[in-house]
């Protein structure tokens, strides 16, 4: 599947001699940070399978073994049909290792990899799947905290989502054992698609951060590059913490507004803009239901600013006026309104109305308010 694996031929010796005879080792597969996968055949059932062992450097620290067993017993609880199932686990011979079904089509990596772009349909079928499993997992009490393609597989003609590598998965509200084994030196997560609430480091990270972390894989999938790139880790992190993703539909052309504006909101950098969970993404993607982008809501409700700030406007242009010609006449001023006058745009600009100011400059912005409009009406109805 991949010619570039390291084989490690005295491993494999080791790993095989460890399985026993119910388990044929054929070929290396694929590998991660943390384990390395080989096809396998499962001689009493007579069927492919796929063994997953910890890299043997990794197996010696007794916390990352811990931290295997844990992701093989998180996966075979959750039995969810977008969830890869796990057939036996084992130790011996110094390895650690789990038994899963062998997925034949790649992990959506390797298809992005291949297609780059993939069609909208396609790229909500697989949003849909992976985030029915994240409900599923989430509501298990688990955060996977390492959605990445490399770790949604897909299986079968069909191409069907099996969710993988919850290696770093922790159970919700289990903070201190996870957090021993992440102080452990172990990178967490990966920072292309890694939520702001990660990258800064937040201790109390929930669900929401992987629907952040779904949401830079679907806009992958839709744009066929990242939201975010940079030449090194803390610029990229930078970016997820402070940098607002390019829309969907200025990169790509048909992309249906429902799935572009789901993504986008998965894409908020504050959890409590995002959806409230995964079984919700699903569910707006499936009735096409998406609420308003915060940014859309804001400005939907801006006209109400506008009119007040326009009524305030008129006033202090009333009050500049009335000074004005006061000041114009040849009766002398009072002392306190000249030098009032004129100054009520400035007064305006120190309040930070910028749109009382553009509209005092003469700029209203019609063209936006469609746009806005249009936009908010589409969230209602779609
Ligand atoms: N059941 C499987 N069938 C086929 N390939 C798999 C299977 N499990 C993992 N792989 C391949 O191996 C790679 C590494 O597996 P993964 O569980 O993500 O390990 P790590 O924890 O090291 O990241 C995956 O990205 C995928 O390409
Ligand atoms: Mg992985």
């Amino acid at each position: 599947m991949n010619g570039s694996l390291d084989r490690d031929l005295e491993l494999e010796r080791r790993l095989q001699e460890a399985l026993g005879p119910g388990f044929v080792l054929e070929r290396a597969i694929g590998q991660g940070g943390f384990a390395l996968v080989y096809a396998a055949r499962d001689v009493g059932l007579n069927r492919a399978v796929a063994v997953k062992v910890l890299r043997p450097e990794l197996a010696g620290t007794a916390a990352i073994r811990e931290r295997f067993r844990r992701e093989a017993e998180a996966m075979a609880r959750l039995r969810h049909p977008h969830v890869i199932p796990v057939y036996a686990v084992g130790e011996g011979a110094g390895l650690a290792w789990y038994v899963m079904p062998l997925v034949t089509g790649g992990s959506l990596r390797t298809r992005l990899d291949r297609e780059r772009r993939l069609p909208a349909g396609e790229a909500r079928r697989i949003l849909d799947e992976a985030a029915a499993a994240l409900g599923a997992a989430h509501r298990a009490g688990v955060l996977h905290r390492d959605i990445k393609p490399d770790n949604i597989l897909l299986d079968g003609d069909d191409a069907r989502v099996l969710l993988t590598d919850f290696g770093i998965a922790k159970a919700l509200g289990g903070a201190a054992p996870a957090g021993a084994l992440t102080a452990t030196g172990v990178v967490v997560g990966t920072p292309h698609y890694m939520s702001p609430e990660q990258a800064s480091g937040e201790r109390g990270i929930d669900h929401r951060s992987d629907l952040y972390s779904l949401g830079v894989v679907a806009y992958q999938m839709l744009c066929g590059d990242l939201p975010f790139q940079a030449n090194n880790t803390p610029a990229l992190l930078v970016k997820h913490l402070s940098e607002a993703p390019v829309p969907i539909e200025r990169r790509s052309g048909n992309v249906p507004a429902d799935l572009a504006r789901a993504v986008m909101l998965c894409l908020e950098k504050n959890p409590n803009d995002r959806f409230k969970s995964a079984h919700a993404l699903v569910e707006a993607l499936d009735t096409g239901q998406v609420p308003a982008l915060p940014a859309t809501r804001a400005r939907a409700a801006r006209p109400m600013a506008r009119a007040r700030a326009g009524s305030e406007r008129t006033k202090a242009m009333a009050a500049a006026r009335a000074r004005g010609s006061r000041g114009g006449t040849s009766r002398p001023a009072l002392p306190s309104l000249p030098t009032t006058s004129g100054r009520a745009p400035a007064a305006l600009a120190m309040t930070g109305r910028p749109q009382a100011m553009a509209s005092l400059a003469g700029k209203p912005k019609p063209s936006k308010k469609e746009g806005e409009s249009s936009e908010a009406g589409e969230g209602k109805s779609s």
